[in-house]
Parts: structure tokens; sequence; C-alpha cells
């Protein structure tokens, strides 16, 4: 094989290689159903009714507005052709609804259109928990 034949077939297998590992990132999407992994973590913030009010605060000014103040979701949403915002009040979520579970969708979000956002970085673990705890307690029917 000439010089240039091979330098064309090298181009070419990067280019393979390099347009299936955009479809390999591509198809990271966040299994529907339960967590097991998540729904095991221990959650560090006792539910108590500070935490509680916390949580209420950052729900207000973080979730409230696709959720609704009183978690019903739906409607209230982005208005885009994604997925409405879910009814977080709930006997049962549709990613879990273990403490750990509705911990990781909001840390990590709803991969891979994010319509759920990833809160990662915007709101610190702790303040997450205190999200929970507030979503636990006064929003979902258990
Ligand atoms: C921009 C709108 C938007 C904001 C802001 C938002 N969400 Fe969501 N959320 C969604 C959408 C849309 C879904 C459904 C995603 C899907 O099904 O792909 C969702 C899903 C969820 C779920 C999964 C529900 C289930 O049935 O399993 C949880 C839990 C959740 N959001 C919690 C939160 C919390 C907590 C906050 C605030 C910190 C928040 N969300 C902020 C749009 C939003």
């Amino acid at each position: 094989m000439s010089l240039r034949k091979e330098l064309l077939v090298g181009v070419l297998i990067a280019g393979v290689t390099a347009m299936s590992g955009v479809a390999m990132a591509q198809g990271v999407a966040t299994p529907r159903g339960p967590n097991p992994t998540a729904a095991a973590m221990k959650n560090p913030v006792a539910a108590d009714a500070a935490s509680i009010e916390r949580g209420k605060k950052i729900y207000d000014a973080k979730c409230a507005n696709c959720h609704k103040a009183d978690g019903t979701g739906a409607e209230g949403g982005p208005g885009e052709s994604g997925p409405p915002p879910s009814n977080l009040t709930h006997a049962k979520l549709e990613h879990g609804q273990s403490d750990g579970e509705i911990f990781v969708i909001t840390k990590n979000g709803v991969l891979p259109d994010l319509y759920m956002p990833m809160f990662e970085g915007v709101i610190k673990d702790n303040d997450i928990w205190d999200t929970v705890n507030y979503i636990q307690n006064k929003l979902r029917k258990k």
C-alpha cells in the first residue's frame, strides 16, 4: 500500500472512531424506573423542621417554576417539545421515590436532554438533601 493510501485509511479509521464516540456520548440516557444504587444512599440530613424549611426555600426558588409550588408539575413547564415536569406529589415516582433516588435525579438531571436540569454545582449536596426532605414531607403523598 502506498504511503498516501495508508494515510487515507488512517484518516478514515480515525473518523469512524470519532463518530462512534459521539454516538456513544449521545446514547447516555438516564434509565427510567427505580435506581437501587441511589435508593441505598443514606440521607445524611435529618428531616427536622429546620431542614424542611430550608428545603422549601430552595424548592420555591429553583424547582417550583417547573414543578409548581404544590409539586403537581405538568402544564407549568418549559413549554417545549420535551416531557412535562413530573408530578412530584405522586406516591410512586417514575425514577423511584426514596430519598436517594430523588437526590440523584435532582443532582444529575434526566439525560440526555436535561429537560429535568442537573443541579450539580448549582445546589450543594446538603441543600439538595434539604430539598428532598421538603418534597418527601410536604409535597409527596405517601
Ligand atoms: C426547567 C424545568 C425544571 C426545573 C427547574 C426542575 N425540574 Fe425536575 N423535572 C423536569 C422535567 C421536565 C422532568 C421530567 C423529565 C423526564 O421525564 O425526562 C423532571 C423530573 C424530576 C424528577 C423525577 C420525577 C419522577 O417521577 O421520577 C424529580 C425528582 C425532579 N424533577 C426534581 C426536581 C427538583 C428537586 C428541582 C429543583 C431543585 C427540579 N426538579 C427542577 C423539569 C424541571
